[in-house]
């Protein structure tokens, strides 16, 4: 059996973190500068049923038999197998690896989980369909993220912008004009299920100011996509800053984001806003392509400890 490997990008969402959990739509594309990595290996010297994982980036080894079942690399195992009804799989070796941040808003929780489905099912001869991989990762999601929306499993399993609507059929759609986005590090890691619980508990607590931010932010997505596929994207800008002040009132952004949005839009970003779940991770500004890397090297200076610079569209 000849090694199979998978590969899954990173995503930011340009707009509508947060209410797209609350049933508003959001924007959100993937990354390709960043990846993981799922490769499986056959074992033709161990029993049958025998899975080795391997994460050699955070120095991890282990039997799938031996990890808890609520384990997300051995979940994400279990559900292929699962799915294909296949008890004891010929022996293999599955190494993963990834160039996504962890806890950064990048979406690298669902990419590893979209690389290992793909890489295993593929292994086994079994090839799943998008839709089938995405639900899959899906699954993991909800096991560590309580109720998250499925927008990050969904642009990452199909590797294109989404229009995304929680529990509507996927979206893509065109960019009818390549436009260029700086993502900025704030280096604070934050895993995306502790805002998400946190913005919950306000929302139980007094839904009513809520429910009219997440309909002021599902307005800007529409508005958004509108411009994007009209080929306008460069009157994005004051769309973002909208968006980034909603989320402020939302509670989830954080004094380093805020300060990163100031420095990009201070050297001439259009527009720019936390992308994710906020409170850290990564914030992204709309550039013309010729201002990238003066914005990215403002944003190093402010003491963002990653950039990239990456085209949406073409
Ligand atoms: C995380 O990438 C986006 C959030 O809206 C959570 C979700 O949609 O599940 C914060």
């Amino acid at each position: 059996m000849p090694a199979i490997t998978a590969s899954a990008p990173g995503k930011i969402i340009l707009f509508g973190e947060h209410a797209v959990v609350y049933g508003r739509p959001a924007i959100a594309v993937p990354v390709n500068q960043v990846k993981a990595r799922a490769v499986a290996m056959a074992n033709p010297h161990q029993p049958s049923g025998e899975v080795l994982i391997q994460a050699p980036d955070i120095g991890f080894e282990s039997r799938l038999s031996e990890l808890p079942g609520d384990h997300s690399l051995a979940f994400a195992v279990t559900s292929v197998l699962t799915e294909l009804e296949i008890l004891r799989p010929p022996a293999f070796t599955l190494r993963v690896t990834s160039t996504i941040p962890i806890a950064a808003g990048l979406g690298s929780g669902a990419a590893v989980s979209v690389a290992i489905i793909r890489a295993v099912s593929s292994f086994l001869c079994r090839p799943l369909a998008n839709e089938q991989v995405s639900g899959l990762a899906y699954e993991v999601e909800k096991h560590y993220h309580g109720s998250p929306s499925g927008i990050d499993n969904t642009v990452i399993t199909y590797n294109m912008p989404v229009y995304f609507v929680r529990g509507r059929p996927v979206e893509t759609f065109q960019v009818a004009n390549p436009f260029t986005i700086v993502i900025g590090d704030t280096g604070i890691k934050s895993p995306t299920a502790i805002a998400v619980g946190d913005l919950r508990k306000l929302w139980q607590a007094d839904p009513d100011p809520y429910e009219i931010l997440f309909d002021k932010t599902g307005q800007i997505a529409d508005d958004a996509r509108r411009l994007i596929e009209g080929g306008r994207p460069d009157k994005l800008g004051p769309l973002m800053f909208e968006n980034q002040l909603l989320l402020q009132e939302m509670g989830v952004s954080s004094p380093e984001l805020d300060y990163l949005v100031k420095v990009a839009l201070e050297a001439g970003a259009l527009g720019a806003k936390l992308s994710g779940g906020g409170r850290g991770g990564n914030m992204i500004a709309l550039v013309e392509p010729e201002q990238a890397s003066s914005v990215a090297k403002a944003l190093a200076r402010g003491g963002a400890t990653r950039t990239i610079i990456t085209k949406v569209g073409g």
